[in-house]
């Protein structure tokens, strides 16, 4: 699926990224380690939590959260005794950003390490974080609220772990944060219009089970990336997705359970590389505002109750390279639109209601939607009821 490689994409620039990151801000720890290997001792930089009272707390707080790690196979903190906190595994200490003689924590690595665990009230002492790597571990409960305290902390990458409760507020506390997964968690409830109002490049918040949709009353956000899929959202998608015009790349409300009409404001997204609100309940046209996305190279509405023409604009855009509009209810395909395959793109038109073309859907089937079809301007969030129905049908 374009939505899985999307995905990909999306992390391997993240991934990136940090590396570039990690690389330019821990650079020094290079240094030191080459120095320390050289002299033997340096008195600045002790590692240890003698003379360093930020080590020190970093020592408290690290074993505050080895107690309560209750199962770690790989045996990834087994080194996490003495004082020495910056040899433990996954732990990275870096000069203090204001005073390069004070080494610090820095950032917490310990992606895929299958710990089993909670996440203790003491991490707030670690309060020079600025990278929390803890994708792929089994850690459960809440975040601690003392996690506030990390003003320094850019990047939590809680990812595929089994964090439970309301969105975790404390996270629209940190000043610093600029990267937010917590995709793969049981997180549920509603999200808080400040998530969309944080100055954060990159949310990841899928695969949980939050409720609400885009809050309408968001102010401008400066997301890039916005994954939302696999949540049960519910609703429309509302005019206010065009608040993320200036920066918004990527934006993948799969399986969402959206309804409604897919509104004009998407045309505003000028940015968009990635559009995909596959496996939903969306009706009504295509909106020809989407002809607009100069920059869109993947456009999937697959899935969903969609009908009307798919306009020529859309096919002709400069960039798409794949454009999936199968299982829906389109019965016309503009110009350029009957034969993408001539122009280089990947496309899917399967399961529509196009009289010339093969593996359609019945017209039994075409005529029971299309008689009910939705007016868009006149119920751009509603009018989904009978044909929801109809669908419910048909999936069964
Ligand atoms: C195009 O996108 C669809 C839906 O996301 C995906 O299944 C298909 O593999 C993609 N095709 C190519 C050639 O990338
Ligand atoms: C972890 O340590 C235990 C006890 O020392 C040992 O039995 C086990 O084999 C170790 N596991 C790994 C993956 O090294
Ligand atoms: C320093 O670390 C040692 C463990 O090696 C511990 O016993 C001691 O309490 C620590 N000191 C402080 C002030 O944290
Ligand atoms: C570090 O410097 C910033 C300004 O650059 C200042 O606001 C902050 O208080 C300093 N922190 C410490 C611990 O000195
Ligand atoms: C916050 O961090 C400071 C050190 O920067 C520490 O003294 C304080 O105890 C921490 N607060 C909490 C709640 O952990
Ligand atoms: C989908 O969202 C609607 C609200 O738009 C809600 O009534 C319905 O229960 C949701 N569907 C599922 C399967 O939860
Ligand atoms: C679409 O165009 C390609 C190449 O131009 C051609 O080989 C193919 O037969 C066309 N398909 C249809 C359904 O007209």
């Amino acid at each position: 699926m374009a939505s899985n490689s999307s995905l990909v994409t999306t992390t391997t620039a993240l991934f990136s990224f940090l590396v570039l990151y990690l690389a330019v801000s821990f650079s020094n720890i290079a240094a030191k380690h080459r120095h320390s290997t050289t002299t033997n001792h340096h008195p600045h930089h002790h590692d240890s939590n003698a003379s360093n009272p930020r080590l020190q707390q970093a020592y408290i707080a690290l074993q505050a959260w080895k107690r309560v790690i209750y199962s770690d196979p790989y045996n990834t903190t087994s080194d996490w005794t003495g004082p020495s906190v910056c040899k433990y595994t996954g732990v990275y200490c870096a000069p203090f950003p204001n005073n390069t003689d004070i080494l610090t924590v820095a950032g917490i690595d310990l992606n895929h390490a299958d710990i089993a665990g909670f996440l203790p009230n003491e991490l707030g002492l670690l309060s020079d974080l600025s990278l929390v790597h803890l994708n792929s571990n089994r850690f459960c409960g809440i975040l601690p609220l003392t996690l506030s305290n990390l003003t320094l902390l850019f990047e939590l990458d809680l990812s595929n772990n089994r964090f439970v409760g309301p969105f975790p507020s404390v996270v629209l506390s940190l000043p610093a944060l600029r990267y937010l997964d917590l995709r793969y968690n049981e997180f549920e409830g509603t999200l808080p219009s400040e998530l969309f109002n944080k100055n954060l490049d990159a949310i990841f918040i899928n695969n949980n089970r939050f409720m609400s949709v885009i809050p309408s009353n968001i102010g401008f956000s400066t997301a890039s990336v916005v994954v939302f899929a696999n949540n049960n959202l519910g609703g429309c998608i509302p005019p206010s997705i065009s608040k993320f015009a200036n920066t918004m790349e990527e934006l993948l409300l799969i399986n969402t359970n959206v309804s409604g009409c897919l509104p004009p404001e998407v045309g505003f997204l000028y940015k968009l590389r990635v559009l995909d609100v596959s496996f939903n309940k969306l009706v009504g046209e295509i909106p020809y505002s989407i002809a607009g996305l100069a920059h869109l190279e993947q456009l999937n509405i697959g899935h969903n109750m969609m009908c009307g023409e798919v306009p020529s604009g859309v096919c002709e855009l400069p960039n798409l390279a794949n454009f999936t509009f199968s299982y829906n209810y389109f019965f016309e395909e503009e110009g350029v639109c009957r034969n993408l395959t001539s122009r280089g793109m990947a496309s899917d038109d399967r399961r529509n209601c196009f009289p010339e073309k093969p593996l359609q859907r019945s017209k039994k089937e075409c005529d029971a939607v299309l008689e009910h079809r939705v007016d868009c301007f006149e119920h751009p969030c509603g009018g989904g009821m009978h044909v929801e129905k109809t669908t419910k049908k048909h999936r069964t």
